[in-house]
């Protein structure tokens, strides 16, 4: 499409280039629809309980169906009960009235906020006329412990039979813990704030609290340990009452451990608290074996019904022992815990000639199975779970490595019984159950899909078959990653937050998921483990690699932080942590040798000329890091307010940069390093490239990919994302579409063509021992091109949080329509393009309260009738205004670039060809709302 257009352009034509927009009857300028807010959100969260900041801040969507709607004035109103809220006494905060456009993260002021008290929170907002909505439907959210000591109970662990050593490996066993109390009042309102080490589950009075499991998330312990509030009201009673827990090993090193704590209202006004003492009681249970790695063994035999009930008999429970407190601080989690966030069902069964059976689920996915089953008391069934069969139908665990991945059910023989593990996860589309009592079919195993439950807020499609099994791929790769953390895998004997893997992935999070207040919660898990003279290790938690860590993977902090910024527009973030990234760019300027910094661990990862001798210099690759970690620190200094920073850092960059084209380009070849597809895409990403050259460094490795790599790339976890967007943004997109469209090695095609059903973690086919993941999910960053460069929804740093963004497709190959939304912080964004005979069609959303700029490709150049009801808005190099919310329109090279407010719009371009070739281009406007999911 590309070359066809360039063509085109070098051939002497007098470009004609008519604008046109039907004005529907139903658009006429006419007063505009009151403005309402919706989407009411506090710190990102839907009606949270436990938020424990002084300041929460709010968020909502002004909601307007009409063109260019702006809110300009807000009023919050925060009440202590919902109908002081309603009756309008705003008895915790009434900010008035407030003349700003701002809907997105706006603190309370830090006072009257009680650990423990519920706010009720309602927003009116006035739009650009001045004209009021109503007050919005009250939110709430409720504030958590906010001091130490709030938590008035002990933490509890469970002793050996000797009564001294603590339990561990190597039994593993889950211990039970349980405690009665009496209240003798009704109960207004009931509260359970909890957190057990590695994990816990809460019961009370014979259920489950909530419904989270894998509880409490992955933090670095010593540091910070997460709880989870849960409302019990309807739990607990009057009379009579038992709480229990059961504790799971988790992550954590050290002995299972827990605190609880029940702050009880009665309806009399009084207060009781419930706490984890020394009169709690424990007992091993059912769980023999509980290992995130190797799975659970379960004896059903072992069961103690009653035991989470008032009255149960529990002589033979000991008393539970006291534990040193295993963190410095507790705090609530606030992001999405995680759930069985679906249920699949097994696509086949194939009976084995050793009498075993395998499941195939279809899909590739993190949880584990639900058994159902009924037989002899005694009988023990084995699951085994993996990603690949051996050529027997076999599971294939071997790429496991350490991890058993193995669970174990041993039947109380009581009619049907219903077994799910608590404490593992595995990453598994295959699973071989053994020891089966009698014939299994489908119906036996239900897989269980286990991950953060974060709500899905984007979504894409196009007309290439193969790109959307791409995307289907990499969703399903990202989301079976995230365990509490960005994990690299769900399946072997890691599954840890390894930075590089967490920062390549991060802009397709955003795109696809409401992953906001999660990677709020990273960012502080990074900051947690930042040494004093700024290091940052390859995992965080850390646990694996190395300290400081390898530059492209912990400048994870900076570039997770940035792409955060810019689909939230979230200030405080920035304020919050940029100490931390000053200190870890002096950490590299001080590391550096005349600004070129050598240190490197991992190169360009996987890449699939890594195991050739000439691979990409290391240091390059270091130095580039180098680069964006002080650009970002750069661009944060200038945002938060700090000139004299923002200058050092700018400073700093001109150095880097100097010193790096010194070093690495060639300016006889036109090349940089080692003139691979990273080498040279690595700069012109940075934009560092010495003017002039720009155009040649594009050429080098444009050949590379077409002609030294037959219109493959030879990129890894580093460069992958990086290539793809300098091609499209250096005028490319055709060579981008050639990369990602190969079905042979190596690209995401490749992976399809050999049945994955997520992203690998390499490039090649793999399926024996060692390192070769077939859920990572590095190369599912393929997705946010998807959103960024096909549908072209590019959210700005410059008015972050979709305040206002690009649309600009990349209408490349034989791409004939591709379309995404996304459900942004302030309303749908949605991007929809169509080749409309020789033209194209573009149909936009832009959310209320925010604007756009639309950059309509001019593509195709066939004859196309020109269509009578629509308005010519563009004609002559010229834009033409009257159409309400398209404000102002200039020529930008391949597009013609609009200026719009918000509204949904369709805009038509229709070529027309001949010896002399004009360009038609025809708006046309439809009124309401576009679903294009
Ligand atoms: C992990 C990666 C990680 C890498 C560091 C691997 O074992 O699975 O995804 O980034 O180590 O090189």
């Amino acid at each position: 499409m590309h070359s066809n257009f360039s063509a085109c352009r070098t051939a002497r034509y007098f470009l004609f280039i008519v604008l046109l927009v039907l004005i529907a009857a139903s658009s006429e300028v006419q007063a505009a629809p009151k403005p309402s807010a919706t989407h009411l959100l506090t710190e990102y969260l839907e009606n949270p309980l436990g938020i424990d900041v002084p300041q929460p801040r709010l968020s909502w969507q002004f909601v307007q169906n009409a063109r260019g709607a702006r809110q300009s004035a807000y009023q919050i109103q925060v009440a202590d009960s919902l109908e002081a809220l309603k009756s309008g006494k705003a008895n915790v905060w009434d900010g008035g009235k407030v003349f700003s456009s701002r809907s997105v993260n706006i603190p309370l002021p830090a006072k009257q906020l009680r650990s423990g008290m519920r706010c009720y929170w309602r927003v009116k907002v006035w739009d650009a006329d001045g004209a009021p909505s109503d007050f919005s439907a009250p939110a709430w959210f409720e504030m958590g412990l906010l001091n130490k000591e709030d938590w008035q109970g002990v933490w509890l662990t469970a002793p050996m039979a000797d009564g001294s050593a603590f339990l561990g490996p190597p039994q593993e066993t889950a211990p039970f813990f349980r405690f009665e109390f009496a209240l003798d009042k009704p109960v207004k309102r009931a509260r359970a704030y909890v957190t057990g080490l590695g994990y816990y589950e809460l019961y009370l009075n014979g259920g489950k609290v909530g419904d989270r499991v894998l509880d409490p998330a992955y933090t670095t312990f010593s540091k910070r340990v997460l709880y989870s509030a849960y409302d019990v009201t309807n739990q607990v009673k009057q009379g009579r009452n038992a709480v229990g827990a059961i504790l799971g090993k988790g992550w954590y090193g050290g002995p299972p451990c827990v605190i609880a704590q029940l702050n009880i209202e009665f309806r009399d006004g009084t207060r009781a608290s419930i706490t984890t003492n020394r009169d709690w009681k424990y007992s091993l249970g059912p769980i023999l074996e509980n290992s995130i790695f190797h799975g659970e063994t379960y004896d059903a035999r072992l069961e103690q019904p009653g035991w989470d009930s008032p009255g149960f008999e529990d002589s033979k429970w000991r008393p539970a022992l006291v534990a040193h407190p295993p963190t410095e601080k507790l705090s609530a989690q606030m992001m999405q815990p995680i759930r069985v966030v679906e249920t699949i069902k097994p696509r086949k069964l194939r009976r084995l000639k050793d009498g075993s059976w395998v499941f195939d689920f279809g899909q590739n996915f993190s949880g584990w199975c639900r058994l159902k089953v009924s037989g002899p008391a005694g009988t023990e069934v084995i699951l085994r779970h993996a990603e690949l069969v051996h050529p027997n139908g076999a599971v294939n665990q071997d790429n496991l490595r350490g991890a058993k991945a193995t669970d174990r059910y041993i039947l109380k023989g009581e009619g049907v019984e219903i077994y799910e593990p608590r404490f593992t996860y595995h990453g598994f589309r295959y699973a071989q159950i053994e020891g089966f009592p009698g014939r299994p079919n489908l119906g036996t195993l239900t897989g269980c899909v286990v991950h953060t439950d974060f709500p899905r807020r984007g979504a894409f499609e196009c007309s290439n078959p193969l790109l959307n099994k791409i995307q289907s791929n990499s969703v399903w790769g990202y989301r079976t990653n995230w365990h509490s953390i960005p994990t690299d895998c769900p399946q072997r004997d890691e599954r840890q937050g390894w930075l590089g893997d967490a920062q390549s992935t991060s802009d397709m999070g955003f795109y696809n998921f409401d992953a906001a207040a999660a990677y709020t919660n990273y960012l502080q898990d990074i900051q947690d483990v930042q040494g004093e003279d700024g290091r940052i290790p390859d995992t965080v938690p850390y646990v694996y690699g190395q300290n400081p860590g390898d530059p492209m993977w912990a400048g994870a902090y900076l570039f997770i932080a940035w792409d955060l910024y810019r689909h939230s527009g979230d200030n405080r973030l920035l304020e919050r942590h940029y100490e931390g990234f000053k200190r870890y760019v002096d950490m590299l300027a001080m590391e550096a040798k005349d600004y070129i910094l050598t240190r490197n661990q991992y190169g360009d990862w996987l890449s699939p000329i890594e195991a050739k001798e000439d691979r990409v210099p290391k240091e390059l690759i270091s130095t580039c890091a180098f680069y964006r970690s002080a650009w970002i620190a750069a661009r944060v200094a200038e945002i938060i307010g700090r000139p004299d920073d923002a200058k050092r850092h700018n400073d700093l960059c001109s150095k880097i940069a100097n010193a790096f084209n010194a070093k690495f380009f060639n300016p006889e070849t036109n090349n940089y390093g080692n003139a691979s597809q990273l080498s040279n895409a690595f700069p012109l990403y940075l934009g560092i490239v010495p003017e002039g050259k720009r155009k040649s460094v594009l050429e080098n490795l444009v050949k590379d990919v077409v002609v030294n790599c037959n219109g493959h790339l030879s990129t890894g976890f580093v460069g992958t994302r990086l290539l793809m967007d300098v091609l499209c943004n250096e005028g490319r997109a055709d060579v981008a579409y050639t990369i990602v469209t190969q079905r042979d090695y190596p690209g995401w095609g490749y992976m399809i063509e050999n049945g994955a059903t997520t992203i690998w973690e390499r490039w090649d086919l793999r399926v024996g021992r060692g390192m070769n993941s077939h859920n990572h999910p590095n190369h599912g960053s393929i997705s946010a091109w998807f959103y960024r460069m096909v549908a072209g929804i590019i959210p700005r740093a410059d008015a972050p949080g979709y305040e206002h963004f690009d649309i600009k497709p990349f209408v490349a190959g034989d791409l004939k329509e591709a379309k995404a939304s996304i459900n942004t912080i302030r309303g749908l964004a949605a991007s929809h393009w169509k080749r409309d005979g020789g033209g194209i069609s573009l149909d936009v959303t832009i959310p209320a309260n925010s604007r756009a700029s639309v950059w309509v490709p001019k593509v195709g150049l066939t004859d196309v009738q020109v269509k009578e009801d629509f308005t010519i808005i563009w004609r002559n190099g010229k834009f033409i205004p009257g159409v309400p919310g398209i404000n102002g329109a200039s020529d930008a090279g391949d597009w013609i670039k609009f200026e719009v407010g918000s509204g949904s719009y369709s805009f038509w371009l229709e070529p027309r060809g001949g010896a002399e070739i004009f360009h038609t281009i025809l708006f046309r406007e439809r009124m309401g709302q576009r679903d294009v999911r």
